[in-house]
């Protein structure tokens, strides 16, 4: 399963890439807005730090405008790849863009009719937003499941990027139900790392190594 980095901040990002686990960036109008600057500038810098997909979100609400939005982002890197929010005008802009060869990212996708929809269109990616279904009191994973086993029942090429991720737990049943990417906040890669035992086992190795290093007697 890849790993995506749901962030606009360059030194988050910055301080995950070097270790070889991150295989794309996500962000969103809020985490642009989150970071101030040249939200183009900022984008490029992504792509440059990461070479792999960079989902840039259009702010335009209809169709018309999140085309040329989209063909504007794209052409900031190579890398980019448009995001556009579900409805009609996202679907239409996202059928448009794909025939361009643009990538496309269908984001704010809440039910398995609409990641269909979307895959009919074309998108290179469909991102259900997990933890914010958990939050309303439904079972995020559940649209996860339904998404993986629709795509594969139609080899829709579209892959599951599972979105709105809380934590651990959402990444171990992403990888489990075969969802293709887990985009996280660099809080919950980093609680990907910890776990008591393997501190406290380290502990011991350094303890017992410099105990041996004591001369006898
Ligand atoms: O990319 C945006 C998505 O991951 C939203 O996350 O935490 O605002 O629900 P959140």
């Amino acid at each position: 399963m890849k790993l995506f980095v749901d962030s606009a901040n360059l030194d988050e990002i910055a301080a995950l890439t070097p270790l070889g686990i991150v295989d794309g960036v996500t962000t969103n109008p809020s985490l642009l807005a989150k970071v101030g600057n040249d939200p183009r500038a900022v984008l490029k810098r992504i792509c440059d730090l990461v070479q792999g997909p960079v989902s840039a979100e259009v702010v335009a609400t209809d169709c018309e405008g999140m085309v040329s939005e989209g063909r504007e982002l794209a052409a900031i890197d190579p890398h980019i790849v448009v995001k556009v929010p579900f409805g009609k005008a996202g679907v239409q802009a996202c059928h448009v863009l794909a025939a361009e060869g643009i990538r496309v990212n269908v984001t704010l996708i809440f039910s398995a009719t609409q990641a269909l929809l979307a895959a009919k269109v074309g998108a290179t990616f469909v991102s259900p937003f997990i933890g914010r279904l958990d939050d309303i009191g439904t079972t995020g994973m559940d649209l996860v499941r339904q998404c993986v086993e629709i795509f594969e029942n139609f080899q829709f090429p579209t892959e599951v990027l599972v979105a709105s991720v809380r934590g651990p737990m959402h990444v171990i049943e992403s990888a489990r139900l075969g969802a293709d990417i887990c985009t996280c906040p660099p809080k919950a890669i980093d609680a990907l790392f910890n776990h008591p035992l393997t501190d406290i086992g380290l502990a011991k190795f350094l303890a017992d190594w410099a105990k041996a290093q004591q001369p006898e007697g």
